[in-house]
Parts: C-alpha cells; structure tokens; sequence
C-alpha cells in the first residue's frame, strides 16, 4: 500500500441560528448564580434549531457550502458518510435525505457515492473520520473525496442537569489525498467498555447518570492515551501544538486537560522543573496503601492545576480549542470537531506558524469509548481554516427569551403537537418541508 497522506482537506461549520444565552437568560430563570455556567461549565451560550431546521437541514447546508467553496460536484464525492445520535429513521440513512437535498441544487447525482450512518454516541464523527480514511488508504475510492457529516441537535428533557450543556449544529468535513488542513495518524490508541453514563433506548431524549460520565469519560480517555502510546511512543507535553477534545462542555475538558498533562509530564523535565514548586509526582510504588497514594496523588493534581507552567500549556494548548464551544454548546458527534477548528482557528487568528505541528485529538462517545490520534497541520491549513465563517454566523443567531426557548423546545419534541412560528426566515438554505406519504420528512431549498 502506499505511503499517501489522507486527511481533512476543509470543513464548514453550520450553527442552528438561534441562541439562548445562559448567564443572562437561563440561569435567571432557573434562579441560578451564571456562575455555574460561565466559569463551572465554561458556557456562555447554546445554540438552537429553529422549527424549519433539523439535522438533516444543518448538515446538507454545511456540505454544501463545503462543495462549493472546493468548487466540488457531485462526481468528486465517493461516499458520504453521517454520523448523529439524534437520527429519526431506523432504516433510511440521515446520509440519504442529505444527498437528495444537495441533488436539489446540483445538476449531477450521488448514485455512485457510498452512503451510510455510523452510531457510537458523540464518537460517530471520528469513526466515520476513520472509515472515510481507511476507503482511501485502500485505493477504493477512484480518486474520488469522501462527505463526512457529523449533525446533532443535542436536547436534553426540560429540567434535566444536561439541559445547560445542550446545542445542535453540523460539521462537514472533506477527507481526500494530499489534504490542506491536516493529515491524519495512523496510529490510534482506544478505550473502551461497556458503560451505562448516557444513553437513549428508542427515545428522544437521553437518559443521562451527569456525575458518571464524566468519571467514564475520564477513564475511558486514559486508557486511550495509554493505548496510544503503546504505537505512538510516550508522549512529551511540547509534541503537540493544540489539544482538541470532545467538548460536552469546556469544565469537562479542563478537568481532562489536566490529568492527560500529569500523565504526560511524568518523567520529563516538566516535573523536573515542578519539583520546586510542588514536589515530584506520587509513584504508587512509594504507598504501602493505595487509599494514601490516591490521596497524595489528588492533592499533587490540585496543586499542579495552579502553577504557572500546566496554566501556560493550558493557554496555549486547550484553551483556544474551546472557543466556539463556549458559545455554541454540545453538539455530540460535531463537539471535537469544533473543538479542532477552534483550535485552528485562533491559532490563525494570532498569526501562529502551525505547518508541520501535531494535534492531539481525544474523542470520546458515552456507552463508552474514547479514542485518541494524532493529525499533522498541513502547510495550506491557515487560508482553509480561515474560510470557516463560523463567528459571523454564530454571532447572527437569534436571541431567545426564556419563553421562546421553551416553545422551541416543544416544537423539536417529538411527543408533542405543536404549531410554532419559525423565528428566523430562510435565504439560501435547506429546509424542513413537512412529511411525505409513508411517514418520511421532506426538504427544498429556499
Ligand atoms: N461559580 C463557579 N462555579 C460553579 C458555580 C458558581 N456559582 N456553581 C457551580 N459551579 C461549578 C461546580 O463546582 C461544578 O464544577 P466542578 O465539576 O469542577 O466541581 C460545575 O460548576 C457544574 O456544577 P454542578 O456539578 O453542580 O452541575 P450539575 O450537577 O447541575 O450538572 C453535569 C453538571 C452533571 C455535568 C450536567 O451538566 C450533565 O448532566 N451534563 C450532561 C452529561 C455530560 O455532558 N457529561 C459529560 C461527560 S459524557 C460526554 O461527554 C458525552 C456527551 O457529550 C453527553
């Protein structure tokens, strides 16, 4: 097999175009301090569908601006591969409905394109990231570039924990030879088990244990990087420019940040130079007891979180990687995908040298698996990450009051019967239609 670099060439971002804002409308209404939000979870605002969008709508306008800023047509497409755990077909793929929408404004068709959705909770995007690879690393794909479409409108039950955290929006992304953004690993390293933290059993809105998950996502996490380095190698703090992980919400990936730094500044000259200020690392060797060691342990962790050199790493590394996250949400198998855009996306906006530089990307899907690679930035990635109009769109979202909010809510709630005005006019995009005779939602353009 040879040796071709296969990545993401470009990606489109599309926000649902409604936005509650959490310190200044939800957490009034919920009688909270917007502390909760803006510093405990690290969220300033979700975004929302309005009743003429829904994952198929956001996804189809992603790709196709994706197609037409690459000046694609249909013929260049050799699959197109969806990933979302808000699908609302058991049979039908999201993947179809997309396709048939973009077919409304190509004179070509995708009937030779592969098609399919992938299901793992918020990791689907990564694994249809790696299908679309591993087609093209085995020569199947006749030239021909592959859609992937992570799509979710992330709603949780009114009064849920998770209802905070909630988003919706679509990442598209292109996965073809010779990528502008950045090309992808090989090496991979996975965590994975059987886990009851969030799950949906034929129902719309998930059943979530809020405290547990993030200790899953935690560990699964953890076995992943271990895995990772078993093929990679170990690990060095200054290997990788910036750290993209799924974000259900930005105070989850500090407290993952956090660990995944003390795993990789064991035995380098970053603990060296933290001995002063903290001492070394606890070594389960040094406790008779495990009790004492993990308490040793924490205490070191608490104090690593507040030195000068893990708060510089972090500012360079993760933190730009939440940016958009702040302002959009959860948006499930779209959330490290923003996360690396982001990333990518401050870095140049600040005029940072990224070609050649590695990512980290931790993606991670309750039930539960995480997964983590590593991607090289490409040397066109600045002027494709730029194309993103990302901010302009989230900032034209429409501003909810709580009232709207939750007629929204109902509106997307498939156990009730509502007729909601739409808040926002379309212009040049996909949308809901209303349904077909067997049962199917129907799209135009408008
Ligand atoms: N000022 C500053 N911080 C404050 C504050 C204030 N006034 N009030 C609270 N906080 C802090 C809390 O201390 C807490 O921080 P720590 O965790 O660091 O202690 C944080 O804000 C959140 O407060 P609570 O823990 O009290 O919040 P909660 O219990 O209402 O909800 C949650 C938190 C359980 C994570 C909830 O948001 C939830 O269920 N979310 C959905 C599940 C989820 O996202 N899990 C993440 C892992 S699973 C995953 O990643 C898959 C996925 O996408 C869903």
């Amino acid at each position: 097999m040879s040796e071709k670099a296969v990545g993401i060439d470009a990606m489109e971002i599309h926000t649902g175009t409604l936005r509650l804002d959490l310190a200044e409308t939800y957490a009034p209404a919920k009688d909270d301090d917007p502390g909760k939000y803006t510093k405990g979870l690290g969220l300033f605002a979700s975004s929302f569908p309005d009743v003429y969008e829904d994952i198929v709508t956001m996804g189809a306008n992603a790709a196709r601006r994706l197609l037409e800023r690459r000046g694609l047509t249909p013929a260049d497409i050799g699959r197109i591969d969806v990933a979302t755990e808000s699908s609302f077909d058991n049979s039908k793929p999201v993947s179809t409905y997309i396709a048939g929408c973009l077919e409304q404004v190509y004179d070509e068709d995708f009937h030779h394109a592969n098609k399919g959705e992938r299901k793992f909770a918020c990791i689907s995007g990564t694994q249809s990231l790696d299908d679309a690879y591993n087609w093209i690393r085995a020569g199947r794909n006749r030239g021909r570039k592959a859609l992937v479409v992570a799509t979710d409108t992330a709603l949780y039950e009114r009064g849920d924990p998770g209802e905070a955290t909630q988003g919706a929006g679509a990442v598209a992304m292109l996965i073809s030879e010779d990528p502008d953004l950045v090309e992808l690993s090989t090496a991979q390293g996975y965590g994975s088990a059987d886990e009851t933290d969030f799950l949906k059993p034929n129902q719309q809105f998930p059943s979530v244990d809020g405290k547990r998950s993030v200790q899953v996502y935690l560990a699964r996490m953890r076995e992943a990087l271990m895995d990772y380095e078993s093929v990679a190698g170990d690990t060095h703090p200054d290997d990788f420019a910036l750290v993209p992980f799924h974000t259900p919400f930005p105070g989850m990936v500090r407290k993952a940040a956090l660990l995944g730094f003390r795993h990789v500044a064991r035995d380098t000259e970053y603990e060296d130079r933290l001995a002063e200020e903290i001492g070394r690392q606890p070594r389960r060797e040094a406790f008779d007891d495990v009790g004492a060691f993990q308490d040793a342990l924490s205490e070191y962790t608490d104090a690593l979180a507040e030195t000068d050199v893990y708060r510089d790493w972090y500012a360079e590394t993760v933190e730009p990687t939440l940016e958009l996250s702040r302002y959009c949400g959860n948006w499930y198998t779209g959330s490290v995908h923003v996360a690396r855009a982001s990333g990518l996306l401050e870095a140049a906006e600040a005029g940072r040298d990224l070609a050649g530089a590695r990512l980290l990307v931790g993606s991670y899907g309750s039930g539960a698996q995480a997964e983590i690679h590593h991607e090289t930035i490409q040397p066109g990635w600045a002027d494709s990450i730029r194309a993103l109009a990302v901010k302009d769109r989230l900032r034209d979202r429409y501003d909810l009051s709580f009232e709207e909010y939750e007629r929204i809510h109902d509106a997307h709630n498939h156990e009730k019967e509502t007729d909601v005005d739409a808040l926002t006019t379309p212009d040049g995009e996909f949308v809901f239609d209303g349904w077909g005779r067997m049962g199917e939602r129907k799209y135009r353009y408008v």
